[in-house]
């Protein structure tokens, strides 16, 4: 709940979402009081049934706050960037990184299939990545693509990526 009123507070004070803002605090005061209610109700009295009437309202309230502070915000970014000379123009390299609240829902694997297609319409013949030998959803996520992986043979800790692009049917 700090961390959420920290958000709603930094929210507020942008330009512009002043109206909206109020809404979202007084949301957040709702979920603070209903917080409040689920332990007196479960723990305190010990009634489950309450409990569970309670923990539904206060879902309900965590889903209007969550629409009503619905700003645009950036979840992830995926970008390439070509060589810069005309022997490596058609080799790219990629990064790809997502909020760590948007991780495991398939953003990643989402933007970088936009990216592989918009890299081959560009003409990149492959896109290329390097990666520590250990990030496990990296390497997850490089072979669910059909990405070749494997350790680079002059530095143990690094994984190199690979995946070669077709060129679009004209
Ligand atoms: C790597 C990263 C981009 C994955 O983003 P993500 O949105 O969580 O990935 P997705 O939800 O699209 O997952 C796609 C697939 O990757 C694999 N995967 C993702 N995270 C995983 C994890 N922690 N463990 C195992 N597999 C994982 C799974 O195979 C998953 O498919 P599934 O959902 O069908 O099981 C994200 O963890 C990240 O931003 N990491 C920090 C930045 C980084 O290391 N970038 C790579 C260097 S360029």
């Amino acid at each position: 709940m700090a961390l959420a009123a920290w958000l709603v507070r930094r929210g507020i004070s942008s330009p512009g979402r002043a109206r909206t803002g109020t809404a979202v605090l007084w949301l957040w005061w709702l979920q603070l009081g209903l917080n409040l209610a689920w332990s007196l109700t479960f723990f305190g009295r010990r009634r489950p049934g309450w409990g569970l009437v309670v923990i539904s309202i206060l879902e309900v309230t965590i889903i209007a706050t969550t629409v009503a502070d619905g700003a645009e915000q950036q979840v992830g970014v995926a970008r390439y960037v070509r060589g810069d000379t005309p022997e490596t123009a058609h080799v790219a390299e990629f990064a790809v990184v997502i909020a760590d609240a948007w991780q495991h829902r398939g953003v990643a694997h989402k933007l970088m299939r936009k990216l592989i297609d918009a890299a081959a319409d560009a003409g990149v013949r492959q896109l290329a990545d390097i990666t520590l030998f250990d990030n496990v959803a990296m390497l997850a996520l490089a072979r669910k693509l059909g990405f070749k992986v494997r350790r680079d043979p002059g530095n143990p800790n690094v994984t190199q990526l690979r995946l070669a692009l077709q060129a679009p049917a004209t």
